[in-house]
């Protein structure tokens, strides 16, 4: 998880499924370019993007530039080289998902440049295609043997054959465990990549170097010390292009089954024995194993759902979700959920976890933040003015990398005053390199065959356990009155007291459907 170079392949095919689309452009071109740029991918890497598309090998090239130019965080004037030998092992095939003749002119690519016998052939199939096509388009590989079960140990002599899955993994608790036994009917754990982006984050692989390798965190990191935490994963953007996915799926199985748990995870999980991957997962799934089921009450008055209306976009005029082009005028989608979460073990027992994402929020912030309690014994009671706010610590993982510590201190001067101030770490400051990409690093682990930073199939399954019941009581519920937030606000619980424990959000004052409180 650290440094991979030593163990990449001298070569490998890297085959690309649904590789005409947004994604190939956007993140997995600039990913392999700024790769190439820096010497990290193997010497000898070939990609061939797969799609129904109608494109040759030039017009994917072309396809695939115009997405660097875009979105590459270097520029992609800036290393023409990489790019050009980058482009010259990148061809084209075109074929269906729906069948095995649709893999046949695939075998015919493999082959011309693997060879036919099965030597050492290092594969790697990264699958950015709708959910519902996977299951069978592995089937397809396999019954064409161009993806074969393979242990770790036969990896050495035969080469590795992985695949790298991007999320949906499932939309409920029985789905995810299907798709995982269909998954390990023809393939080995060891063989499977589930994508979570937010992992590939240099300030969310920082939260386990920030606990683990400074002792003075460690001891306050519990219920005796910690009054609550909040993870937030809050986008200032709507749904954008991706309106068609994002209605069927929601904010609750969009980030918040995925980026927000793993967050969470990461955050509270108990210290690894060490930084391999079974190590990591097997702390991170514990800790999603412990936490509390939610009960009615709770489903009730602890977790909130949003959809917002029309309002303001930084200076422009946002239309409401259920005006975006591709959402149904009646959808019941939400964009917006907020959960009162509690995890039942030794560490974290009686501290609420405030998990927030939302699409049209005020601003776009990703942060864990951890409030302290109070000290036990207040020396300043006495002392005029509004109490300091309490001890904070703030890991910001975007826009701004960095880590903040808010502390008490005395306002210098004749008078005893307290006032708070915040000691921060700006990552963009204090580091001259910039950050890589997520996709930078998780490419390079996967084809390195480090799974560390991917998710395992037990923390999939253990997080669609926990939020499944919200599914299941949103479902029985009477349509909720959405839009209930105004885009550009923070949402339903603006103004709101969500964050005491006290409070049940069913109680609090209903919204009107325009957004403005009633
Ligand atoms: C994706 C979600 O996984 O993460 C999107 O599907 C969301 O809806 C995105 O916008 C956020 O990622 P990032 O890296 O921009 O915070």
């Amino acid at each position: 998880m650290f440094e991979t170079s030593y163990r990449l392949p001298q070569s490998c095919v890297m085959v690309v499924f649904g590789a005409s689309g947004d994604l190939a452009a956007r993140k997995i071109a600039p990913a392999l370019y700024n790769l190439k740029a820096e010497n990290r991918l193997p010497a000898d890497l070939h990609i061939v993007g797969f799609a129904r598309s109608d494109f040759s090998t030039d017009s994917f090239r072309e396809h695939l530039r115009e997405g660097l130019k875009r979105h590459s965080r270097v520029p992609a004037e800036e290393y023409p080289d990489a790019w050009a030998r980058l482009q010259e092992k990148t061809i084209y095939c075109r074929g269906s998902y729906d069948d095995l003749s649709g893999v046949a002119g695939l075998r015919a690519e493999l082959t011309a440049l693997q060879g036919a016998e099965p030597g050492r052939q290092n594969r790697l199939f990264y699958f950015a295609v709708p959910p519902d096509v996977v299951p069978g388009l592995i089937d397809h590989l396999r019954e064409a043997e161009l993806l074969q079960r393979r242990l770790p140990d036969e990896e050495k002599q035969k080469g590795f054959h992985r695949v790298v899955l991007e999320k949906p993994f499932g939309h409920d608790i029985a789905s995810a465990c299907a798709l995982n036994a269909t998954l390990r009917k023809g393939l080995e754990e060891s063989q499977i990549y589930r994508m979570d982006h937010y992992l590939g984050k240099e300030t969310v692989q920082n939260i386990m170097v920030l606990r683990f390798a400074n002792p003075i965190f460690e001891p306050v990191w519990n219920n005796r010390y910690v009054k609550n935490v909040h993870i937030t994963v809050a986008e200032s953007d709507g749904v954008g292009s991706r309106a068609k996915y994002f209605d069927s799926a929601g904010a609750l199985r969009d980030v918040m089954q995925n980026h927000v748990l793993q967050l969470l995870a990461l955050f509270a999980m108990e210290p690894p024995a060490g930084m391999d991957a079974a190590a990591v997962r097997a702390e991170k799934s514990k800790l999603l194993g412990a936490l509390s089921p939610l009960s009615p009450e709770q489903l009730r008055c602890a977790v909130i759902r949003g959809q917002y209306g029309a309002g303001q976009a930084g200076d422009e005029k946002a239309v409401a979700y259920r005006d975006e082009r591709g959402v149904a005028s009646d959808s019941i989608t939400e964009t917006f959920v907020a959960i009162r979460a509690y995890i039942n073990n030794w560490r974290w027992s009686g501290v609420p976890f405030y998990l927030t994402t939302g699409k049209r929020l005020a601003r776009t912030l990703t942060e864990a933040a951890v409030e302290f309690k109070d000290v036990p014994h207040d020396l300043f009671a006495a002392l005029e003015g509004k109490r300091p706010d309490a001890n904070m610590l703030k890991v910001q993982v975007q826009p701004e990398e960095g880590i903040a510590l808010r502390i008490t201190t005395k306002v210098p001067g004749l008078q005893m005053k307290l006032s708070t101030a915040d000691m921060e770490l700006p990552y963009s400051s204090r580091f001259a390199s910039q950050s890589p990409e997520a996709y930078e690093r998780l490419l390079l682990d996967a084809l390195a065959g480090d799974p560390s930073l991917f998710a395992s199939r037990d923390e999939i399954e253990l997080a669609w356990r926990y939020l499944t019941p919200i599914l299941k009581f949103w479902s029985e519920q009477a349509p909720p009155a959405f839009p209930n937030y105004a885009a550009g606000s923070w949402g339903p619980i603006e103004g709101k007291d969500f964050f005491r424990e006290d409070v049940c959000y069913a109680d609090l004052e209903p919204l009107q459907s325009g957004g403005e409180p009633a």
